[in-house]
């Protein structure tokens, strides 16, 4: 048996998704203050209210007060190493946010009790659908009025697709809930209210549904409203099985304030209990488990400029077998190359530092001479494969680009190129347009200011930037496909992805649907065919 499997049964990587607002960063913090990480809350949320995030490498960051790309936490609870990739939670997210989840091996959904499923929710649900990523849900600031949870679990259960699975229930009365119902130990657990808004862990009593005191301490009517919520839940809910949480049919979900710590130890506990360890991962030869002896990663992001004065590039690697060691030498599996892994760094609650040494579950930042793209594969030497490819996520805004200085035009090539290859934005083109121009596609508004930036300042290149007004793409498929004589196409727009495979540009869904109808010979598809 491998030596490195306490190392990974250990492990509990996963990303929060959630729709800006919901409380992603006042959890975060919540649970780096629980895991010890941070002694006093308020210390994220305080950097992201100086315009300083942890990750405050990009001019434009703090600019913005946001942080572009994301990075991650790592802290120790109760025998768990548990590793949260920090996705971008403004309403620009980006690619990033979806690629993030790559690396995850599960996800928790944040939900604001009053809001339900909002919409960038919803997007990074499906991702984690189709990757077949486990999702936990806590619902958020049942401090105050929110919606029935009856109500939100069904709402969960039409907007997504997926039942869920109340861990526990809140007693009392919306917008003063006391406590919780725990239940698979049939306890209760009342917070008591401390005046210091959450910066210290929240002291709480625990005891059974019937015993006198409890009943005595919520009134008659609370507790008889919760054995009413109880018996419901238990005669019309399901079983817990985790095999279905597993395979992407339910959802665990908890009830809890962030802000006031109100339900986080009991969250953060069942979390770590129930979350998968880092699994096998899909390659060129068949599943590569977390515990074969030899080393193997991917990059799944790529931070460029984070020190301006060097112009370094750090690529992100998750582990997913064996172990890692400071300067290792690796296989890249795309240049074909033997790679030594120099200088790799780890980010801790505050400050990233230089590791020696990492498992399957972790994140490791490298230093990139500028070889390493998205997707790409490093293993041990004599273990050569891949992984399976990145998928491509749909881009749902457009824009032409082109060189204000055409004297430039070598350096925007070649700053669109490397962008490109890093994933920050996709590239199309247009074939018979007759300036020197690239289509770019995104997920999120902000990686065109990103693109902008960046190539002024990386390349010397000031570009002319003219968005467009499609929010579709479809990749093209069909047999003789002839993408000229396509019908009812004058108001969309027929350019090349870099693979030179046809795509279409469309303004809306209404439109899609016309095009679709006048073209059933023709398949539409929301991502290429081998993505
Ligand atoms: P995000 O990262 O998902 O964008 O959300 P963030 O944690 O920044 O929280 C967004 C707002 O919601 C913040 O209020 C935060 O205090 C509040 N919030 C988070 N969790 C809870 C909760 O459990 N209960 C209540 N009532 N509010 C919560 P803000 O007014 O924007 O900022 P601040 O003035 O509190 O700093």
């Amino acid at each position: 048996m491998s030596n490195i499997i306490p190392e990974i049964v250990k492990r509990r990587t996963f990303a929060i998704i959630s729709h800006p607002d919901a409380g992603k960063t006042t959890l975060t913090e919540k649970l780096l203050l629980y895991g010890g990480a941070i002694r006093l809350a308020g210390s994220v949320k305080a950097r992201k209210a100086q315009k300083h995030a942890v990750s405050d490498w990009m001019e434009i960051e703090k600019q913005r007060g946001i942080s572009v790309t994301s990075s991650v936490l790592q802290f120790d609870y109760d025998g768990f190493r548990v590793n949260i990739l920090d996705t971008p939670g403004h309403q620009d997210f980006s690619e990033d946010t979806y690629r993030t989840l790559m690396a995850a091996d599960s996800a928790v959904m944040l939900i604001d009790a009053a809001k339900g499923v909002e919409d960038q929710t919803k997007k990074l649900f499906q991702v984690c659908k189709q990757r077949g990523i486990p999702v936990f849900t806590f619902v958020n600031k049942l401090d105050r009025y929110g919606r029935n949870p009856f109500e939100l679990m069904e709402e969960i259960e039409k907007v997504l697709g997926i039942r869920a699975y109340p861990m526990n229930w809140p007693i009392g009365i919306d917008g003063n809930y006391s406590g919780v119902y725990i239940r698979e130990q049939a306890q209760i657990e009342l917070f008591e209210h401390s005046g210091v808004h959450g910066q210290c862990a929240l002291p709480s009593t625990k005891g059974g549904v019937d015993d006198p005191a409890f009943k005595e301490l919520l009134g008659d009517e609370i507790h008889q409203a919760l054995c009413d919520d109880i018996e419901l839940l238990d005669m019309a809910g399901e079983e817990f099985d985790f095999a279905k949480v597993a395979g992407g049919e339910l959802t665990p979900m908890f009830f809890g304030s962030a802000m006031t710590n109100f339900g986080v130890r009991l969250f953060l506990e069942d979390f770590l209990r129930l979350a998968p360890a880092p699994m096998p991962r899909e390659s060129s030869e068949g599943l590569i488990a977390p515990d074969d002896e030899k080393f193997s990663a991917f990059v799944f992001k790529i931070q460029a400029n984070m020190n301006p004065a060097h112009r370094d590039r750090l690529a992100f690697m998750r582990i997913c077998s064996g172990k890692f060691e400071r300067g290792m030498a690796v296989y890249h599996a795309q240049s074909g190359k033997s790679v030594k892994l120099a200088q790799p760094q780890q980010f801790l609650a505050q400050e990233r530092t230089i590791i020696d040494e990492a498992y399957p579950g972790d994140i490791v930042g490298l230093f990139d001479p500028g070889i390493f793209g998205i997707g790409d594969t490093l293993c041990q030497e004599g273990f050569e494969f891949t992984f399976r490819d990145f998928p491509v996520f749909p881009p749902e805004q457009f824009a032409r680009v082109q060189a204000k200085d055409t004297m430039k035009r070598k350096q925007f090539i070649k700053g669109m190129t490397q962008l490109t290859q890093e994933g920050a934005v996709q590239v199309f083109r247009q074939p018979d347009y007759p300036v020197e121009s690239f289509i770019i596609g995104v997920v999120g508004s902000l990686q065109f200011e990103v693109l902008e930036y960046r190539l002024k300042h990386e390349y010397g290149v000031d570009i002319l930037m003219n968005k467009l007004p499609y929010s579709i793409a479809r990749w093209l498929y069909g047999p003789n496909l002839d993408v000229k004589s396509m019908k009812n196409m004058d108001n969309g727009l027929l350019i090349q992805d870099i693979k030179d495979r046809p795509v279409a540009l469309i303004s809306n869904e209404w439109q899609l649907r016309w095009v679709m109808e006048r073209n059933p010979d023709i398949e539409f598809l929301i991502v290429p065919e081998d993505a």
